[in-house]
């Protein structure tokens, strides 16, 4: 089984191929490009999988996450690529600085869409708290500063094989997953 993931961020690439294996599904990548409107992820992932289904005459998923702080009214939300860019982690530990209630939340959403059908959504989602400094070298963006519940290391201090075990990430994609096998078996 073969699945196209329209992405220009080859870390979440490495993240999907790492937790695609365990299902059996081959995982090819394209960086096609596609509009991101402002919305929830929801509508970004919906938005962005039908465009790029019909855009390449065929089936795709996308993906969007982002990060939500409890403190700070789920910012940096869908603002999170803006502000990773921008502010970066430094400026998230600033706004942080003083503030008691860290918990915070990953979440991701996958939108598979066909040329001829309107898109699946699956969602993830992992609780955590932000940390006081960042730590790790693993991973990508906001990483070094998450802690994701029932443990006491960053995203950026674990593996990629540990992270794709407990992601956000992993949940959306493990869903898709157990999904669209279920189709393809259907069909044959
Ligand atoms: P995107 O729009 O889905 O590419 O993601 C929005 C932003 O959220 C990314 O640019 C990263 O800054 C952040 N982000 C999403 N997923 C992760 C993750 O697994 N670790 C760290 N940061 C992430």
């Amino acid at each position: 089984m073969k699945v196209t993931f329209i992405t220009g961020n080859q870390h979440k690439v490495k993240e999907a191929r790492g937790i695609f294996q365990h299902f059996d599904i081959r995982l090819e990548h394209l960086n096609l490009g596609y509009p991101e409107i402002q919305g929830e992820l929801t509508d970004v992932a919906c938005y962005g999988a039908k465009y790029a289904a019909k855009k390449l005459g065929m089936p795709v998923i996308v993906e969007d996450a982002g990060l939500f702080i409890r403190a700070l009214e789920g910012f940096p939300g869908t603002y999170s690529s803006y502000v990773q860019s921008t502010l970066g982690n430094e400026g998230i530990l600033k706004l942080m600085k003083n503030v008691h209630d860290r918990y915070a939340e990953f979440r991701s959403v996958v939108g598979f869409a066909t040329p001829k059908t309107e898109p699946e959504i699956f969602l993830g989602v992992v609780g955590g708290h932000i940390t006081h400094q960042q730590k790790g070298k693993h991973g990508f963006a906001y990483d070094p500063l998450f802690k994701p519940e029932l443990y006491d290391l960053t995203f950026g201090e674990l593996t990629i094989e540990k992270k794709n075990e407990l992601s956000h990430r992993r949940q959306s994609l493990e869903k898709f997953a157990n999904w669209f096998k279920d189709i393809v078996e259907n069909i044959d």
